[in-house]
Formats: structure tokens, sequence, C-alpha cells
């Protein structure tokens, strides 16, 4: 993407004064800023054109002083009077020569030699062509010492035509008119071109003017810039030039620098690359050649690269750009890199870190080291048009993918059977990232939701996989593939995550590893740290056990006698007889975090099958709660008794419960009724008291599970009343919204409020509370009749136009459709092409999957979320499910029909796949798909049991919760 559209910047960079008259140059100035719209230069430059923001620059002083423009301070007088009428005594060249190209390498020296010097070194060679006959070569040069040539003369001169080159009788220095001056033993033909050889050293002085020599202190450190200022008689200090703006030239330049600093031109860098000096730790960069230019418009830089002088760079279309959805990425990636140089403790390994956001792109990011790859709503935020969650998505997928910078493409796995390594710990430190840029958001408890319920889900069958696999039993490529499932990304559970080492990366940087290394370095980190593990285990064999064997526990606590076991948790307990072995027997070495009756006890280990604490034993009214704040990866199940004053407690002083914990209790406890260890009826009755509770949290955690309900009985008479319940127990958080909302007209300020107020109105609009169809249908109607003004807040569009093209018919459904073919803005498209799926007519729905497969009407990348979507449509469902079914082939053949559950789909994709049992019989390849297809065969085949052990008494309760007229 060369001659893309990017908007760049240079954090916290240190702009530099180029040639100021100021005494001090240095500047301590926060952003520059550039907006590049139309070029692809950048270059640090207090001039550069393409700012949109002038740096305001502070001298050491204090005081500031604005942009020198052609500031010459550094110009040495020319003197008026010529002594003699020698050539070399004239200060014009003569009109006999003309550069065609210079080739220049240059090596400043940032530390002084043994005479205590700063010097740069440099090769040259120019190439020119004799225009006027002439027996004398004059060239620029100005206080620099050159290395002579065999022959003893101060540079080489060869014919590049079919001719030789008259030999150099005579070369010296004229220092008054600064020439480098070769007489020849014949003439120099006209029209041919010759090139001229030169090796030389100059000082790197502090000078201001040439190629010189820039000093400032940075945390206390004396560092050194090489800069110049050629303008206008000073490119001879810095190389042999013809340095006459007339004798405009092409220039190839080079620069050695040493590691750990930037070199800087006017050409694009192109490569860097080791230098060539044996024992000096050297760079080459070199840079692309620039246009045929002047002498004294020449820059090269070389200067210390620290975080705050990279360059970060966002690429998208033109469009996007000029519409700065790019500016949200730009804005969050400095400080993301920079927290996590500070978690990492090593510096980010890169001078450049650019993110391009591509029209079409399968996966959600790629972490290519340097040039981050994004489908357009990973990256693209546009306050007008995107929700917080499309936010939210934004922050946490760059820093997902930023955290890959050091662990993954610093350090890499040897081989993909560790992966899960990889992803599970970018999964998790993405929230620290993201946390790090949104402060307010408290994005790290959304961990719980986002990742840790999605895996449990997954991990909990029979069909799951143990995170690690033998090296061995990875081999083809869609054994690769499988592994880039939810268990993969799974959060670093255990908290080991939290006291990774940075000797870890410090060890590997550059290198491979298994991951038995990390638990190494983690066991040597835990030990100087003082953080206690179980007598008897280090990191190595705790770990083990979780990512050796599949799956997770379910802690059973029982409150009459402080007894606790452990036991494999399985979503479907018919399917135990399928688990294979493990070499640790399904036990692991579990912490738990826990509290009695609202207060903390100290951390106590499950190191065996069974256990006694008699801590955990109970009197009277005292309650226990374990994993505080879901910090353990495993379930919870406790006596009845100590459920019951859980939800005593629930009802009565939800708070003293942390909100995370409410959220998990009621997942839980919807899990544990489905493993059968409880009773469906005790899970239905966590949610009783949502009545009163406002938080996401618990909403979120019941609306997902009630889902469940949803998907199993939206086709029978359960609906109805599980519907009358859900619409009593949403009111009074629609009311709770209408009025911290003044009526509809503000938006919450938590981030959390927010995602609860699409709760609120998506589950009172579906349970039929008419004032919010009035809210969402009035909204929708005022955008159709005048379709440049649309009313309703980008967080609130997805549920609003979901709510009405449900509750319209075609003429709402052919606006939004025409709408989301006009739209230029990816997360806007998104939500409509979703919303476009909630109609209930089935010949519009059977309309639009014929669509999902056009990649003229759907994008390609989108055509299975798009059936997906349908299919979670209770009318769309079976639609769907034939559409997929006649069509298998084409899209086998045509789609990676990844069955990776991502986000909301992997519940809703149950049905649709209950008759998969057969289907992957017809064609037993799914490529990749394999493996997930399986969990979806083994899921569907434990609801299908569910719902017939369920269905009557889960009506009968809903039926008593709904007061009767
Ligand atoms: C410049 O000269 C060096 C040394 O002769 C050579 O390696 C390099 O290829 C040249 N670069 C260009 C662009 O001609
Ligand atoms: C070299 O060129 C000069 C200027 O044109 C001319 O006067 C002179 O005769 C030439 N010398 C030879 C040897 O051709
Ligand atoms: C070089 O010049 C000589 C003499 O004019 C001629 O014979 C020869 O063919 C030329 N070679 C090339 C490659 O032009
Ligand atoms: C160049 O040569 C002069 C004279 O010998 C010397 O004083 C000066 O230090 C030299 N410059 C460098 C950069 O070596
Ligand atoms: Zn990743």
């Amino acid at each position: 993407m060369g001659g893309g559209f990017y908007i760049s910047k240079v954090v916290g960079v240190a702009g530099i004064v180029l040639g100021a008259g100021a005494v001090a140059t240095i500047i301590a100035l926060a952003v520059v800023y550039s907006e590049e719209v139309a070029k692809n230069n950048e270059v640090i430059s207090p001039t550069n054109e393409g700012s949109t923001v002038k740096p305001t620059l502070t001298t050491t002083e204090g005081s500031s002083v604005s942009t020198p423009e052609g500031s010459s301070v550094s110009t040495p007088l020319l003197p008026t009077a010529q002594p003699s009428n020698e050539p070399w005594d004239k200060y014009r060249l003569p009109d006999t020569l003309k550069p065609d190209h210079y080739n220049l390498t240059l090596w400043p020296r940032l530390k002084v030699n043994e005479q205590g010097l700063y010097i740069f070194t440099g090769e040259t060679y120019v190439v020119f062509q004799c225009v006027k006959e002439t027996d004398l070569i004059l060239i620029h040069s100005n206080k620099l010492n050159y290395t002579k040539w065999e022959g003893g003369q101060l540079a080489k001169l060869t014919a590049l035509g079919n001719i030789t080159a008259p030999t150099i009788k005579s070369s010296w220095l004229q220092e008054t008119t600064q020439y480098l001056v070769m007489q020849l033993n014949g003439n120099l033909t006209v029209g041919e071109l010759y090139q001229l050889d030169t090796k030389f050293v100059g000082e790197l002085a502090n000078d201001l003017g040439g190629f010189y020599r820039s000093e400032y202190e940075e945390d206390g450190i004396e560092k050194v810039v090489a800069t110049t200022q050629m303008q206008p008689t000073d490119a001879r200090k810095a190389f042999p030039c013809f340095d006459e703006p007339a004798m405009k030239a092409v220039f190839h330049i080079t620069l050695l620098h040493p590691v750990g600093t930037i070199a800087l031109s006017n050409g694009m860098e192109r490569v860097t690359m080791e230098g060539p000096e044996g024992t000096v730790e050297v760079l080459k960069t070199s840079f692309s050649e620039t246009k045929r230019m002047s002498t004294y418009l020449l820059a090269f830089i070389v200067i210390a690269m620290l975080l705050n002088r990279l360059q970060i760079r966002i690429y998208a279309r033109k469009k996007a750009i000029t519409d700065k959805q790019g500016e949200y990425a730009l804005n969050i990636t400095g400080p993301i890199l920079k927290f996590f140089e500070e978690y990492y403790n090593v510096s980010y390994p890169l001078p450049k870190s650019d993110q391009i956001a591509l029209p079409d792109f399968n996966a959600g990011a790629m972490e290519n080291w340097g040039l981050i790859t994004y489908r357009e709503t990973a990256l693209l935020y546009d306050p007008e048009m995107s929700s917080n969650s499309n936010k939210e998505r934004i922050a946490t997928i760059i820093a997902h993918e930023l955290a890959h910078m050091w662990f993954g493409n610093l350090v890499t796995l040897n081989w993909w059977n560790d992966l899960w390594l990889n992803e599970g710990f970018a999964s998790y430190v993405e929230y620290l990232g993201a946390n790090d840029a949104e402060p307010d958001w408290n994005i790290k408890d959304l961990i719980v939701l986002n990742d840790v319920h999605r895996v449990f889900a997954i991990d909990a069958l029979a069909s799951s996989h143990p995170l690690s696999s033998e090296e061995q039993a990875i081999q083809k490529p869609e054994q690769i593939s499988e592994l880039f499932d939810a268990i993969s990304y799974m959060y670093c559970n255990v908290c080991v995550c939290h006291f990774l080492q940075q000797t870890y990366l410090k060890a590997f940087s550059y290198n491979n590893t298994v991951y038995s290394d990390l638990w190494d370095h983690l066991d040597l980190a835990a030990n100087s740290s003082g953080v206690s593990l179980p007598t008897g285990f280090n990191v190595n064999s705790i770990m083990n056990r979780w990512v050796l064997q599949m799956g997770f526990p379910v802690i059973t606590i029982d409150t009459a006698n402080g007894h606790f076991s452990q036991e494999h948790f399985l979503l479907d307990p018919a399917s135990r007889p399928d688990v294979p072995e493990s070499e640790f027997k399904y036990e692991w070495i579990v912490p738990i975090r826990w509290m009695k009756t609202g207060k903390e006890q100290s951390l106590t280990w499950l190191k065996t099958r069974t256990a006694n604490m008699t801590d955990m034993k109970v009197i009277e009214n005292e309650w226990v709660l374990a994993n505080l704040n879901v910090s353990g990866y495993y379930r919870v199940n406790y006596d009845v008794p100590n459920w019951e004053r859980l939800l005593n407690v629930l009802n009565t002083t939800p708070e003293s419960i942390p909100v995370i914990n409410r959220a998990q209790l009621i997942d839980d406890a919807f899990n544990l009724a489905r493993a059968k260890y409880i009773d469906t009826i005790l899970a239905l009755r966590t949610t009783k008291y949502l009545k009163t509770e406002k938080e996401y949290m618990p909403w979120e955690s019941a609306l997902n599970n009630l889902d469940f309900f949803y998907l199993m009985f939206d086709r029978s008479e359960v609906f109805g009343y599980m519907q009358a319940y859900l619409k009593i127990q949403v009111e009074e958080l629609f009311g709770h919204f209408k009025n911290i909302t003044d009526n509809w007209t503000k938006v919450p300020s938590g981030h959390m409020d927010q995602y609860n107020q699409v709760n609120a109105i998506r589950v009172a609009c579906s349970t039929g509370i008419d004032e919010c169809l009035n809210l969402t249908k009035g909204w929708y109607k005022q955008w159709m009749n005048d379709p440049t003004k649309n009313p309703i807040h980008p967080n609130l569009r997805t549920t609003v136009y979901c709510s009405a093209i449900s509750a319209g018919g075609e003429a709402e459904w052919e606006f939004g459709w025409n709408q989301f073919n006009a739209s230029t803005i990816a997360t806007e498209a998104d939500k409509l092409r979703y919303a476009l799926a909630c109609t209930k007519q089935p010949w519009l729905l059977n309309k639009y999957l014929e669509y999902s497969l056009n990649p003229t009407k759907i994008r390609k990348q989108d055509a299975t979320s798009t059936i997906v979507y349908i299919a979670s449509n209770v009318v769309g469902q079976p639609l769907a499910w034939d559409f997929i079914r006649d069509r298998w082939q084409y899209i086998f053949e045509h789609h990676s029909f990844t069955f990776a559950p991502t986000g909301t789909s992997s519940i809703q994709l149950m049905l649709l796949f209950s008759q998969l049992k057969d289907f992957q019989a017809e064609h037993n390849d799914f490529g990749s798909g394999n493996l997930a297809i399986q969990q979806s065969i083994e899921r569907t085949s434990a609801n299908i049991r569910w719902v017939a052990e369920n269905k009557k008494k889960v009506l009968e309760w809903f039926d008593g919760e709904v007061p009767k007229p």
C-alpha cells in the first residue's frame, strides 16, 4: 500500500530545531502531529508542510520561539574581493560540468574519538557530465579531510562511457573558495559521463552548519543528535558536491548509525540492515533515491530511537482518513505501546508502527511485525457513527496486536502446538493495555464476560482439547488452523500472568521458545517476588495440570462441614465416558480466593481431589462465596442451604457480593443446572433479584444464559410465559435509563451503563413494552423521513434498527438495505447488516440469504456471519438451515466457513447444527471446521435431552412468577 493514505504521529517527540538561531535547540514538545493527506514522506521537521499543528518549541531557558524557516545563522559571509583570476579563485563554479547523480554514504559518530573529536566519515561518488571541454574539475568542499588514493590524489576519476578518463595531474583543497581542485592530464570529452570517487572525514561540530552535532539532556543523560542545515552553502561541509542551487541531481543516500538510533533523510527509508564494521554495532539505512534536487535542500539526521520518537501511522481508505476515522487508533497506539514497554520492561523493538485497515480481511487483525493489518471495524472509529462497543473493540484489538509485538513476535513459539501461549497471553494483556488507554471503563472486569464465559462454554465439552498439544500431534495445515479456537485464546488462568517476568522476554528475544521456558522463568519470578505457591509445587507442576489436560474443575463446597472437592466439569454428564485419559486424572491445583459473609479470607489451595477446611463451615446466616472476582478458571457449586443463603443475599443486600461475582453466580448456576449439579429452577431463581439490579455485568450474564432458554423454547408455549416474566424484570431497568438519560436525550456516562442501556431497550422492546416499541419505531421513522439525519445514538443503533425492522415490513427493510449500501462506515454497515436479519418476513429473509452469497451485495468476509445472524432469528432459523444444506458445496469451497465461536454466534449456532450428525456423515470432510462441528454436535445432543427433561417445570415456574390478572 505504498500509495495508501495515512495519518501518522510521532509520539511525544522531541522536535529538533534545524539550524535555528537559538542557543539551546532541543525541545520538550508534546506531540508533533502530522496529518499526511497527499504525500507519503514523513520527516521529523518543524517545517514539515504536512503539519496541521505547528509545534511549539521551547528552549532550555523555557522561552518559546516560533518555527524558523530558512534561517541563515550559520551562513559564512561571502567575501566580495577576488584575489586572482584562476578558476579556483572564483566563487562561482565554471559552466563546464553538470552533476547527474550522487551516491553518498555518511557515518556520523555520536561519541568522541581518541582525539576528543566528534567526527563523521563519508564515501561518495558523483556522476557528472562534461558539457564544455576542460582539463579542470572544481567541486565544492569545506573543512573535509580526504583519504588519498593510489598515486596520492584526493579523488579517483573514471569514465563511464567507452573512453578512458584523463589522469589527475594534481589535486588540492582551495580553502578560501571552498573547492576540491583537480587538474587533469588531458581534456574531458563533451557529452561523456564521469564518476568521481572520494573518501573523507569531517568534524561533527556543534556549529549549526552542514552536518553538525546537536546535544540535549534527557532523563539526566547527555544525548547527541547528528543533523544538518545545508542552506545556503553548507552541503559542501558534509560531502564534496557541486553546491549551487542550479546544480540539481538525484541523491542516493545511505546513513550508518548506531543500534538504538534511527536515521532519517529526504527519501523514505528503504532498508535497515546490519552495517559493515565487525566490532561496532552499526545499522545501515538506505533511503529511496531523491527527486532531482538542489544540494541545499538535503537533510540527514541520526537520532536516538526512544519510544517517544517512534513513528506511528494509521493507513486506511482515503475517505476514512479524511473523515478522521483513524484518529482514535492513532491516539491510543502510543500510550498502549508505552504501557507495554513498561509492562514488559523491554523497549519497543522497531522504529515504526504501521497499522492498516483493509476493506476485505477475514480475521479481525493480524500482528505482522511493525505492519499490523485490520478489518476496518477493528481499527476505524467514527464518533458520530460508532458505538461504545465499537470503540471498546478497537481499543482491545489494538492492545492485543500490540502485545504481540513482544510476546509472539520478539519471542516466538517453536511450533504451533504452543499457540495458546501466544494467544492466551495476548488475550489477557489486551485488557491491561486497553485499560491503560481507557482507565474509566473498568474494562478488566469484562474479561469474565467476554472471555472466561466464552471459553467455559467450549472447554466444558468432552470434545475439548488441552491447551498444549504434543508437537508431533500438530502437522497438517488444518490441524494448525483448528488451534485458533477460543480455547487457545483463553485468558491466562490461575493468575500466573500477573507475575510474568521480563527475564523471559529478555532471555529469548529474537529467538523461539517452548512453553516450559516460560514456567521456568515464572518460577524464578515467583521465588524472587515471594509469591506463595502451595508447598511441594512450582509453577511448572501447577501449570502442567492446566495446560496438558483439557477442561476445568467445578469446586463443590459443603458449608455444613467445611468439606470441599473438585471434579472435571462437563456440561453434558453423559459424555463423561468420551473424555480421554489424562496423566493428571483431571485433578488441578486450584487457587481459591473466597469470602465468608462479605469478608475476604486468605487464599487457599486445593491440591487434591477432596480437602477439608474448618473455616468453610458456617453457622446460622453465614454464607460462603468462592472464586472472588473470578480470578480462577473454575466453577463453584455449594450445598443447597448455602445457595439459598446466597439467593437471599442477592434479594436483600446484593451489594455485599462483588458485581463480578453476582454475574458469576448466575452463570455458574445456569451451567451447573445444565450439567445436572443443581436444579434448573434454582438457576432461574438467580434472575429474580434483577428486578432491582442496575449493573451491566449481572444483566448481561443473565441475558446470555436466558438466550439459551429462548433458543430451546422459542417455538414452544414456554416462550410466552418467559416473555411475560422478563417483561416484568426489565421494567424498572428501562425506567431507570429513561430517567438518567433525561427521557432518552442523553448518554449515560459510564461505559458499562451505556452497555446496559442497550440491554434495557433490547429486552423491553423484545418483550413488548409499548413505550419501548414506540420509542424505537419513532426514531426509525424519523430517520426514514430524513435519511440525511439519523436521530439514533450510535450506541443504540444495533438494537433500535433491529427492533424497528423486526416490527416493520418491506419499507423498513428496504430502507435499511439502502442505508447499508450507502454507508461508507464499516461499523455502521455492520449494524445494519445485523439488523436486516431481524425481520419477521420469511420472504425478506430468503432474499437476504441469497444476497449473503453474492459478493456484489455482501462482502465475502461477511457472508458467514450474515447467515449466522439470520439463523439466530426464530423465523430465519429453518430457512438458514435449508439454505446452508442446499449450498453446502459452494459455501465450503468459496468461504472459509469457520465455526470458531466468536462472540454471540456460538450459542445460536447450536440449533442450526442440530441436524449436523447426518450432515457430517454426508460430507465427511469439513477441513478446519471439523473440531468445531464435533463440538456443535455434542452440545446439540445434550440440548435435546435437556429440553425433554426441563420443559414442564420451567413452564410452571415462569407461570408462577407472572402475576395473574
Ligand atoms: C552506492 O555505492 C555503493 C558503493 O559503491 C554501492 O554498494 C551502492 O549500490 C551504490 N548505490 C546506488 C544506489 O547506486
Ligand atoms: C583542451 O581544451 C581546451 C579548451 O577547449 C583547448 O584550448 C585545448 O586545446 C584542449 N587541449 C587538447 C590537448 O585538446
Ligand atoms: C568502443 O570504441 C571503439 C573505438 O571507437 C570501438 O571499436 C568499439 O566498438 C566501442 N565499443 C563499444 C562497446 O561501444
Ligand atoms: C583535518 O585535518 C586537520 C589538519 O591536519 C586537523 O586539524 C583536523 O582535526 C582534521 N579534521 C578531522 C575531522 O579529522
Ligand atoms: Zn493474537
